[in-house]
């Protein structure tokens, strides 16, 4: 983490990030005469429009300044917001890391205040750095780019509290961003297992994992058979966080796809679509994270973390299409294409969980299909469920968050669509149209009557156009709104 200090003056040592605002072509600098001259100046030449985002480098040369400022505009500052904090302060960062600035300073004017969280977060994951398999000089040269120290210059001793809250969320964002990009020889079922356990040592929680013996007495036929293939083990990964006096209260369930690689199995996926698919465990890993967070953050609702782990891999004795199982509900699925074997796994998983946990709301994250991410790109997930309410305050945490929902449609044709010839159901059906909700219909049939959402994060979890706090490769979608959502639910 980034080591954290607060100073009511500017140091000269450090490269300075100046926050400005701009409203009605009027800029509003630091209240520092020598330093807002500089940027007045730029503005007068028309350098510097002051659009949301924008950013400037100075560099005085004058004794008693820093050598260098990066001014960046926040907007018209009336309507700041946790998202627009994180994308502005996150373009000056990336100016400070580009000019291998180590110690850095970030003025706070008083309207960021209430947004310490905001910047902790930013903080952290614009540090990130993915490249975690390089060796010798490229990874000290690599180091060189990360910021080491920052000091705030800031009179308000609240700050210290929530950008200390913002950083530990950053901070275990990267670590989901680390397991999702880990590689599926590192990510392994086993590492997973290890993770989860590791988690519940540390915070105190019942983990619970159920490999093959077990699944196989309990009759999860479905995480079985995406299991049959691959020379490891399935796992269910649990855990249960239970607060003190929380004993009454129905818990949230979150349950994350774990597919450690998915290579379609005998529906084998092609070049071009296969390559990263160690990225199908995202929905897990946000859920694991989250169970690091829980503690941390005070989350007074009880919460069981469900994470059905397994390859998607073929052998002599895989899954082939057409095979019909019984799932743990005992509900007869054909298997008509092995590469949509995610619903698979979640079906077993939340329909135990709804059993065991009974639950207030579950909550399923999960990259589910290529059409979400189709219809609705990088930047938002997709959410459908059966319930308005949880829908409602989800979306509310995504914006607040940044990690965006869209919601798309569950109907009664796709639930019909997912009916099986021969059997109750089948995983998938030849039409090309509306993948996403037809994943999500399949699951429904596995909820019973408990309130359920489900995000498919196939777009966003793992990204090529990164936003400024992220980078190539995985995001950590999902964390955060989880984070907002637990903190925000009545
Ligand atoms: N893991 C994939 C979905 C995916 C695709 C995630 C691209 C991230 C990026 C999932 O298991 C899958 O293969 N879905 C199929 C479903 C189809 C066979 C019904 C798909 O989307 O093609
Ligand atoms: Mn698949
Ligand atoms: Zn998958």
């Amino acid at each position: 983490m980034v080591s954290l200090s607060f100073s009511p003056k500017i140091s000269s040592k450090n490269l300075l990030i100046a926050p400005v605002f701009f409203h009605k072509k009027k800029l509003t600098g630091i209240g520092v005469k020598g330093i807002d001259a500089l940027i007045e100046e730029r503005v007068k030449e028309k350098d510097f429009s002051g659009h949301e985002g924008e950013t400037l480098a100075r560099f005085p040369e004058r004794s008693g300044m820093p050598s260098e400022i990066v001014f960046v505009s926040l907007g018209n500052g009336e309507k700041l917001t946790h998202a627009k904090v994180l994308s502005s302060l996150a373009k000056a960062l990336r100016v400070a890391q580009h000019h291998k600035k180590q110690a850095i300073s970030i003025f706070v004017p008083k309207q960021m205040n209430q947004f310490g969280q905001a910047i902790g977060e930013t903080l952290e994951m614009t540090n990130y750095q993915p490249a975690k398999f390089k060796t010798g000089k490229e990874k000290s040269s690599l180091a060189k780019h990360a910021i080491k120290t920052c000091v705030l210059i800031t009179r308000d001793k609240k700050l210290r509290e929530s950008v200390k809250k913002g950083q530990t969320i950053g901070d275990t964002t990267n670590d989901v961003r680390d397991w999702v990009n880990a590689p599926p020889n590192v990510a392994t079922p086993e590492f997973m297992e290890e993770k989860v356990r590791e988690i519940g040592k540390q915070n105190g929680y019942k983990v619970t994992v159920l490999k093959k013996k077990e699944l196989e007495k309990l009759g999860m036929g479905l995480l079985l058979a995406v299991n049959r293939g691959s020379a490891k083990e399935a796992r269910l990964l649990i855990y249960e966080y239970r607060p003190a006096g929380s004993e009454k209260i129905q818990p949230i369930v979150l349950v994350g796809k774990g597919i450690i690689f998915d290579s379609g199995g005998y529906n084998l996926k092609p070049s071009g679509y296969i390559e990263n698919m160690h990225l199908d465990m995202a929905g897990a890993a946000a859920v694991a994270g989250m169970g690091q967070l829980l503690t941390k953050l005070k989350i007074k609702h009880p919460v069981i973390g469900v994470m059905p782990i397994t390859e998607n891999c073929i052998d002599a004795t895989a899954t082939k299409p057409s095979e019909i199982v019984i799932s743990y509900s005992g509900k007869t699925v054909e298997i008509t294409n092995t590469d949509a074997e995610g619903r698979l796994v979640l079906a077993d998983a939340i329909a135990y969980a709804v059993k065991q946990y009974k639950p207030r709301y579950v909550i399923d994250i999960a990259t589910l299909t290529g059409a979400c991410m189709v219809a609705l790109g990088e930047q938002f997930a997709g959410v459908l469920g059966n319930d308005r309410e949880l829908i409602k305050s989800l979306k509310k945490s995504g914006r607040a968050t940044d990690d965006l929902l869209w919601e798309l449609p569950l109907h009664p044709a796709f639930s019909k669509a997912m009916k099986g010839e021969i059997s109750d159901l089948q995983n998938s059906e030849p039409g090309r149209y509306a993948g996403a909700s037809k994943g999500a219909a399949f699951i429904k049939e596995f909820i019973g009557k408990a309130k359920w959402a489900h995000l498919d994060i196939a777009g966003p979890a793992y990204t090529t156009m990164p936003k400024a706090y992220e980078q190539k490769r995985a995001t950590g979608f999902g964390l955060r709104l989880f984070a907002h959502f637990l903190e925000h639910l009545k």
